[in-house]
């Protein structure tokens, strides 16, 4: 078994062919160890969004490997990479990405639909939402509840399959500052107390703060690296 939670080799993601081939992502090297906290920085358009698709199986690399834990991400045919995503990662956005015509609940026991929604799911599902102080809101929908309430229902949803790593893009981008905290408590929280390994991306220096290493992206390479102290949550 390896150490590392994330292993990234020589990854390169080159978009579109010819004269308009741009190189997005250019041979990338980068391990997240297990239990690891780490927060990816830098300019729009650097790369991080295409970073993190491809280490979680949503987009695929022109070249270079990714391993989740022992598992091979890439190069996998679609109904594996299906199973990894599933399986392997649980993915929190910027614009949370839930479903508006379900509950709570069900938004978080979606990605157990294809396995089979049992009592001891439904009652993991119920069990995350109080931990996301979400105990009286699960029968809402999404217009329903705040923003911050919104992520909080995305990040229990992204726990739901125990995950060995949860990848989050610009998790409190849409979030105001009071609530965008909130969601990083929990982050540090899962990390701290569950050993949830985390890479998440970000544009704000606050929330990267709260991370242990901090990874710079520039035009598709990683151009420095630092160890970030712990902060406390304000
Ligand atoms: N599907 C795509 N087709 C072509 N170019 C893309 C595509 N997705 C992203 N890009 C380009 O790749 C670069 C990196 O994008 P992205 O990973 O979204 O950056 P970031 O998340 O750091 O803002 C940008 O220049 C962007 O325009
Ligand atoms: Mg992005």
């Amino acid at each position: 078994m390896t150490d590392s939670a994330v292993n990234v080799s020589r990854l390169t993601k080159i978009y579109g062919q010819g004269r308009t081939a741009f190189k997005a992502l250019d041979e990338i090297n980068l391990k997240v160890e297990r239990r690891g906290f780490v927060a990816i920085m830098g300019p729009s358009g650097s790369g991080k969004s295409t970073l993190l698709n491809i280490i979680g199986g949503l987009d695929r690399p022109t070249a270079g490997e990714v391993y989740i834990g022992d598992v091979e991400v890439t190069g996998q045919p679609e109904s594996q990479l299906y199973q990894i995503r599933r399986e392997q990662v649980g993915f929190v956005f910027q614009s949370f990405h839930l479903s508006p015509i379900l509950s709570a609940l069900d938004n978080v026991l979606l990605p157990a639909l294809p396995l089979g929604i049992t009592h001891q799911r439904r009652e993991r599902a119920k069990t995350l939402l109080d931990r996301m102080g979400l105990a009286n809101r699960v029968q809402r929908k999404p217009a329903e509840l705040s923003t911050g309430e919104r992520q909080r229902v995305a990040l229990a949803r992204a726990l739901i399959l125990d995950p060995m790593v949860l990848l989050a893009d610009e998790p409190t981008g849409n979030l105001d500052s009071h609530n965008g905290a909130e969601v990083i408590r929990l982050f540090r929280e899962l990390n701290e107390e569950m050993g949830k390994t985390i890479l998440l991306v970000t544009h704000d220096a606050r929330v990267a703060r709260h991370c242990r290493r901090v990874i710079f992206l520039r035009d598709g390479r990683v151009c420095s690296e630092e160890e970030a102290g712990l902060e406390e949550v304000i």
